[in-house]
């Protein structure tokens, strides 16, 4: 690398010394270890020890704990899965080949609330990081870590490990810097108030302070963060952001929100990322953005206009905006902050902003309880990820989902959810393509008529129904029928759809309005 980059990306001189190659790095770790990586849903993670540490698992034992942000890119925990070097991993996944090691019991993962992970650290109650290896843009004069497209967990890994290795990445603008607001909390039990009052304020330091002599060596790489793989808005989508933006309306109208609402939070995936693609379409102005990971929705808003500024912890862009981000870097970075998760999910801050949380369900049951991670109760998908840090802090917490997935086989509205992560007091909005249901206020009985008659697909609306009426006689003030409440599962499980082989819904249970 020529040297006047080396000295541009490494401002304290002495730590020029410490530039080593993958291999030297990865022969830093000894088997056991816990090691913090940079990483949230795919941006900002280090792209070149995880490789050499899966090589040199080829040749000698080296299993660790592995704690990121979040997702990883660049098959990242697909290849140290396939090393076997992932013994244990934290706080949240998305790779298919680690999920099905998880799910055979080969990998113990720990699904956590993002914003907790470096609280439990610091305070001593998980193993402390060994190691941690952080993405960056550059290292300041005073040995300070600018991170790159997300900070993550990154500041605290840096801050509470025994040693630390920066992966500089050159295909990462140095213009970044100035992008990032590096806060970390005090310790407890004298902890401050987090002094942040609006979404587009700094709060700490552009860098991430850490004791140089800590790094004890430096990686160059060049390979960019991976695509987002959100899927474009279909016309189901389309109706979920239709209905919630008449909702929304409605409440502007009410004198409930203003015309630029409350500022807004969506969670990661296809669904979440089609719905807030759909404000573009909506009367809203002057919004802003609270949130964990920005999608290519948020730049999308910030493009036509209607988003004035947004927060969060990491940018996971599709590669067409991804490079339109970072080669106008001077335009977007007035609109844009990144913060550590720990900042951007914490329940102080989402409580006084008073947010609107937008998350995904893969399976609501009638009373408002929200399944977002096992499918089937017991096989995991990614990780409750931030969506319980904000659905129980919101201001409004809305669960979005298709009413149906798998063609119809699988109703996301079910009797009684198979694993609870959102319970009925953290929600209080459901959307579907068929509908939305208004929560707020409602006991169980009310909630469950709502649900059924506005966000069930036709397919199972009937069954709901007479489920719900057959509970009912047998009383309750949130009634089940126990011995059935899981039957729809079962019936998937062994017949391939809750519908059963021959369809259930025969007789035609009326409206629960007019039972
Ligand atoms: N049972 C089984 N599978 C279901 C299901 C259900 N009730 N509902 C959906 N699925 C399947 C879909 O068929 C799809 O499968 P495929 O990948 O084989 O096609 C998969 O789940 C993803 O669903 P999709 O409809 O594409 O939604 P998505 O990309 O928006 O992801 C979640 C939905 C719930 C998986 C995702 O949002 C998530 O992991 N959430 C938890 C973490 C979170 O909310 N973080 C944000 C906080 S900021």
């Amino acid at each position: 690398m020529p040297m006047d980059q080396i000295n541009e990306r490494i401002r304290l001189p002495r730590l020029r010394e410490r530039l080593m190659s993958p291999e030297a790095a990865a022969a830093l770790f000894k088997d056991g270890m816990t090691v913090g990586m940079s990483g949230f849903t795919r941006a900002g993670d280090c792209k070149a020890v995880p490789f050499a540490l899966a090589e040199r698992a080829a040749h000698e034992p080296l299993r660790i704990t592995l704690m990121t942000g979040a997702s990883l890119g660049n098959d990242i925990d697909k290849v140290l899965t396939e090393a076997r070097v992932i013994a244990r991993r934290i706080p949240f996944q998305s790779d298919p080949t680690l999920r099905r090691q998880i799910n055979a019991g080969e990998v113990m993962f720990i699904d956590q609330h993002l914003s907790e992970t470096v609280e439990q650290l610091r305070s001593g109650q998980i193993a402390p990081v060994d190691i941690a290896v952080v993405e960056a843009t550059a290292i300041t004069e005073n040995g300070g870590i600018v991170p790159t497209t997300s900070v993550g967990n990154s500041a605290s890994f840096a801050v509470l490990a025994k040693k630390i290795i920066v992966e500089i990445n050159l295909t990462m603008p140095t213009g970044l810097e100035g992008l990032h607001d590096i806060y970390i909390p005090t310790y407890r039990p004298h902890r401050l108030p987090i002094p942040l009052i609006s979404p587009d304020q700094r709060i700490g330091l552009p860098y991430i302070p850490v004791d140089p002599e800590k790094i004890v060596g430096i990686v160059i790489t060049q390979k960019a963060d991976s695509p987002s793989n959100v899927l474009p808005p279909d016309a189901e989508t389309n109706a979920i952001a239709g209905h919630l933006n008449e909702f929304l309306a409605h409440e502007v109208k009410a004198g409930r929100l203003s015309p630029a609402l409350q500022p807004l939070q969506a969670g990661i995936g296809t669904i979440a990322n089609a719905v807030l693609h759909g404000m573009l379409d909506s009367p809203f102005q002057n919004l802003r953005m609270y949130s964990e990971v920005l999608q290519d929705s948020t730049i999308e808003l910030i493009d036509a206009g209607r988003l004035s500024f947004a927060s969060a912890s990491s940018i996971t862009l599709s590669k067409g905006l991804y490079e339109r981000v970072l080669n106008n870097l001077e335009h977007y970075k007035s609109r844009l902050m990144l913060r550590p998760q720990e900042i951007s999910n914490h329940p102080e801050v989402i409580r006084r902003l008073g947010l609107i949380c937008i998350n995904t369900a893969l399976e609501c049951d009638i009373y408002g309880n929200v399944n977002s991670t096992h499918v089937g109760g017991s096989h995991m998908m990614n990780g409750i990820g931030g969506s319980g840090d904000f659905a129980r802090n919101a201001h409004l917490s809305v669960f979005v989902t298709k009413s149906i997935a798998k063609n119809g086989a699988i109703s996301s509205i079910v009797p009684m959810v198979s694993h609870v992560d959102h319970t009925e007091h953290d929600t209080d909005i459901f959307v579907t393509e068929h509908g939305l249901a208004d929560l707020r206020g409602l006991a169980p009985r009310e909630r469950a008529r709502q649900v059924i008659e506005n966000c069930a697909d036709p397919l199972y609306r009937d069954l709901l129904r007479d489920y719900f009426m057959r509970a009912s006689r047998r009383g309750g003030h949130t009634p089940h029928l126990l011995e059935e409440a899981f039957a729809w599962h079962l019936r998937f499980n062994q017949e391939g759809s809750m519908l059963g082989k021959q369809p259930h819904a025969q007789a035609a249970a009326p409206a629960l309005a007019e039972a």
